[in-house]
């Protein structure tokens, strides 16, 4: 047990899906997981395990940006000694190729968070795990989902005054979204030694100003869900 997370020793699959949404992991648990427990309750950043088509599988919340995330992601490889990780959550386009609706799995996320300054003076280059990465693309391939293998940066900003021009050069250099959590992941999955893969959907793209809508939200959500959930039993 650890100052955020009242989970036993063993409450926790090998393999953790993690949305930033609380009550996004009770409504994964509860649709998708059979037989889903709450294993984790403190400060209502909810864990659950179940399992899925016979494979245990897990779901936390990280809440949103890298600090949150980080705490947890740190606890589950260290402490529940959790060896997949596989985040489910939205992003913003920085290029008109992706469009909203569009999932982006993410190869390498960039970041502005100070947490990788300790690599100093090189600059580190967290990446997903290749062999989720090719299970998530080759099942979207099957599902007919547009989707994008590409970079993205995990800002620590949200409300950025200027758009898509608020990220430099990134854009200019193949990084075609903006979410707030996987470079960390990447980062502690690399050092514990586990695999970890963010698949995000475009939800508002930061140069058109397109946004996607409550409906579509939802089916595109559970679309993103059920990838992740079968990569990571594919792999
Ligand atoms: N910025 C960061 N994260 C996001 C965004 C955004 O514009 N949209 C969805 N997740």
């Amino acid at each position: 047990m650890t100052p955020h997370n009242e989970a036993k020793p063993g409450d926790y699959a090998e393999t953790v899906l993690l949305p930033g949404d609380p009550l996004r992991a009770k409504w994964i648990a509860e649709t998708f997981l059979d037989n889903p427990k709450q294993v984790n309750a403190v400060r209502n950043c909810l864990g659950f395990s179940g399992s899925w088509k016979g494979q245990p599988i897990s779901v936390q919340a990280t809440g949103m940006g890298q600090p949150s995330t980080a705490i947890y992601v740190n606890e589950l490889l260290e402490v529940y000694k959790v060896k997949k990780l596989i985040r489910v959550g939205t992003c913003g386009g920085l290029n008109t190729r992706v469009k909203v609706r569009d999932l982006v799995i993410a190869m390498t996320a960039a970041t502005d968070s100070s947490m990788n300054n300790s690599f100093a003076p090189y600059t580190y280059a967290p990446f997903a795990d290749y062999g989720l990465l090719s299970a998530a693309v080759e099942l979207s391939k099957q599902r007919g989902y547009n989707h994008h293998v590409a970079s993205v940066v995990s800002s620590d900003i949200f409300y950025v005054p200027d758009g898509a021009k608020s990220y430099g050069a990134l854009p200019d250099h193949g990084v075609l979204a903006v979410e707030m959590e996987a470079s960390a992941i990447y980062t502690l999955a690399a050092r514990f030694g586990a695999k970890a893969l963010a698949i995000c959907t475009m939800t508002d793209c930061l140069i058109t100003g397109d946004q996607i809508d409550a409906g579509q939200r939802q089916t595109s959500l559970k679309d993103m869900v059920e990838l992740a959930l079968d990569t990571a039993i594919a792999s």
